[in-house]
């Protein structure tokens, strides 16, 4: 990691000790869209029949993307629907990540189901991983995890690739075997674990599995898997309501209407009370300054720029 880049995320850190209020990262929905219908998917189980705007147009996002910036955002990070999908006129997924490191982000990242085009520009990208074949064909269809491998094979991208795994019913049994796939995946830097948030809730866990759940990770983390959460962070996993704890400031979002939000548009609803996302708990620790935490996520940036 660029020695100016380190010290723009330590004052960014200052601050927020501070009450500073600035986002560190910018998370963009760029649109709904998505060739997919994933069983545990709540976007597109949330946004099938919207009938507002589902897609934000390029120079919407330049503008956030500009804004953010100057609100202090140093990382952007750009979800979907499928992100390799989105497109206004000529432009696609290239080009906005272009806008945002031409805007001055240090690191630009994208989540992908990882079918479709992988694009090079950025610094990082999160491919979603919910299994070995089987599986993540059960919750993601047919073929869907040949093309993702196929496709990271082929790529030329020289950043990370992260997978991402989100756990719930259909997976609950195959932790190790993923992590076993992403150690012996060279393309594949590392995996981060989450839990389902719901909706829907017939696949969500219970505590007693989601404890179970990680014991294991904790076990795989000890024998050196390349796993990406914090010990700390695997600890916070099992704490489910993060409603009134979640660090709402350090990232900002715009979603496909237009609309900014200081921290997660699933604020104030009750998924809140059942949060799986990893991030939410590593960004609670690193606005607490631990120590441990920040080391693990400055790494992992670090790697990013291999
Ligand atoms: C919404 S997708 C968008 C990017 C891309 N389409 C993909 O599948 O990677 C981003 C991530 O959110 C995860 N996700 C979807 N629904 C979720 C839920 N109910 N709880 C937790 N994570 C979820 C997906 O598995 C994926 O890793
Ligand atoms: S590919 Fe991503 S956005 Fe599409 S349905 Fe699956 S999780 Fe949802």
């Amino acid at each position: 990691m660029a020695v100016s880049e380190m010290f723009g995320y330590a004052k960014w850190w200052f601050k927020s000790v501070f009450g500073s209020k600035a986002p560190l990262v910018n998370t963009l929905i760029i649109h709904y869209g998505c060739n997919l219908r994933c069983r545990h998917c709540s976007i597109h189980k949330n946004t099938e029949n919207i009938a507002g705007k589902t897609k934000l147009s390029y120079d919407e996002i330049v503008s956030d993307l500009n804004l953010q910036y100057k609100n202090g955002a140093r990382i952007a990070y750009f979800e979907g629907g499928e992100t390799t999908m989105w497109s206004d006129g000529e432009k696609d997924l290239g080009d906005i990540i272009k806008a945002a490191k031409d805007a001055g982000y240090t690191n630009v990242g994208y989540t992908t189901n990882g079918t479709g085009r992988i694009f090079t520009g950025s610094d990082i990208i999160s491919v979603s991983l919910d299994g070995p074949k089987e599986v993540h064909d059960l919750i993601r269809g047919e073929g869907v995890y040949e093309k993702l491998m196929d496709n990271i094979s082929k790529t030329d991208f020289t950043g990370a690739i992260y997978a991402n795994m989100v756990i719930q019913k259909d997976n609950l049994g195959c932790i190790k075997e993923t992590a076993e796939l992403v150690r012996n995946n060279d393309k594949l830097t590392g995996i981060i674990f989450n839990f389902i948030t719901p909706p829907p809730y017939e696949l969500a866990l219970s505590r007693s599995e989601k404890g179970e759940a990680i014991s294991v990770i904790r076990e795989l983390k000890k024998k050196g898997y390349p796993i990406l959460n914090s010990k700390k962070g695997l600890e916070l996993l099992a704490e489910e309501d993060w409603s009134q704890k979640c660090p709402y400031h350090v990232t900002v979002f715009v979603i496909p209407d237009g609309s900014h939000h200081n921290g997660c548009p699933m604020h104030d609803t009750p998924s809140c009370e059942r949060c799986g996302f990893a991030a939410v708990r590593e960004y609670y620790l690193i606005k607490r300054g631990n120590p441990f935490t920040i080391t693990e996520m400055s790494s992992i940036f670090a790697m990013s720029k291999k």
